[in-house]
């Protein structure tokens, strides 16, 4: 993980104040992107704008390769796009998912929310709906997502996500068809989840008098099932934003995070009064209880400014990076939280 330049690393450990407004916080240490959603609070656009360009940057510089095109090829090979956007002033969302050929995802998602009374669109009718809004369309493969395509059908297709088929999924590629009796024998660990196949870009921006926006965008899981949606562009799973509470976004295994909606959890407990580093620990303690080895981290923010992050320890994976930028720090600050 790379730390860009002296300055940047003269920051990394000191205190920030907890609570300035406004505030920009986002998962990972995808720096530009909170730049890019700092400067346009600076030049005066709203929260809501400033999710936006954050998230847009992370898809044009293909944050880690799991943000935005090029990048987690599905089972076929395919680039898909989730994103997903929500302005806690008026609780409304949009949100794409399995976005084929539109590199904007949360562009999209954007216009989902402002050009019709919808808030989810998917596959290939969300790109079909983009291209007629005016996104360009485009090829989303690129040689290393060609590459990280063929490397999996080089070895078989491992890892994949299937379970309960024949042939056995731990050997083959597909086409799989379901076994007919399910053996109930243990329950797989999640162990195939690579840390680095899930670094979705969530983003929280709280505007100067407490207003709350959040958006994400992903790339998904690498050799996903084609048609696979993550907790991303899931209002309440990957991000939420209430003006009269809070917000909370999510980064992580998807497929376990979303059936426990911790971003909502998280921005119901500051709502309860709870700070945001307890209401992220209570939102990642209630997946922990039941999948003890689940990969995912949230970061939490209150309207008036107070941010935490928290995460859970497995080995590889002990602590969790988070940039920060508010009126203390005028600029991308990394910050990092144990993990429980
Ligand atoms: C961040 O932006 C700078 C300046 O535009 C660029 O040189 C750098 O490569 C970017 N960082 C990443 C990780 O893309
Ligand atoms: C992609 O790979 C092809 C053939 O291997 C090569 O000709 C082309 O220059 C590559 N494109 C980029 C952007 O690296
Ligand atoms: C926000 O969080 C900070 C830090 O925990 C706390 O001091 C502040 O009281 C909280 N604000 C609200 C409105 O709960």
């Amino acid at each position: 993980m790379m730390i860009q330049t002296g300055i940047f690393l003269l920051f990394v450990f000191l205190p920030v104040s907890p609570a300035s407004l406004p505030l920009v916080i986002n998962t990972w240490h995808f720096e530009n992107a909170t730049a890019a959603a700092w400067s346009a609070l600076q030049a005066g656009s709203s929260p809501l704008d400033a999710a936006q360009a954050g998230c847009t940057r992370c898809e044009q510089e293909q944050c880690d390769g799991s943000v935005g095109f090029g990048g987690s090829p599905d089972e076929r090979g395919e680039t898909t796009l989730d994103a997903m956007i929500m302005n806690g002033d008026t609780m409304e969302v949009g949100a794409v998912a399995n976005l084929r050929r539109v590199k904007n995802a949360v562009g999209v998602a954007r216009a989902v929310m402002d050009y019709t009374d919808h808030t989810f669109l998917v596959g290939e009718s969300a790109s079909v709906f983009a291209e007629d809004m005016g996104f360009k369309s485009e090829d989303l493969t690129t040689n290393r997502s060609r590459d990280i395509f063929s490397q999996w059908l080089s070895q078989k297709c491992q890892p994949n996500y299937r379970k309960n088929v024949f042939p056995d999924p731990s050997m083959s590629c597909g086409p799989y068809t379901p076994k007919a009796k399910l053996h109930s024998g243990p329950r797989r660990k999640p162990g195939l989840i690579d840390l680095r196949s899930h670094d979705t870009i969530g983003m929280i921006v709280i505007g100067q008098n407490g207003q709350v926006a959040a958006a994400t965008s992903t790339n998904g899981a690498t050799n996903k099932v084609p048609g696979r949606v993550g907790d991303s562009p899931v209002a309440g799973a990957g991000a939420y934003a209430d003006s009269s509470a809070g917000g909370a976004a999510a980064t992580g295994s998807g497929d376990i995070m979303m059936r426990f909606l911790p971003s909502y959890l998280a921005v119901e407990m500051m709502r309860a009064g709870a700070s945001p580093s307890a209401a992220c620990k209570t939102a990642i303690t209630r997946i922990k209880e039941r999948y003890p080895d689940f990969f995912g981290a949230l970061i939490c923010a209150n309207t008036t400014g107070g941010y935490g992050a928290a995460c859970n320890k497995r080995p590889g994976f002990t602590e969790f990076p988070f940039m920060v930028s508010n009126a203390q720090t005028n600029g991308p600050v990394l910050q990092k939280v144990d993990c429980i």
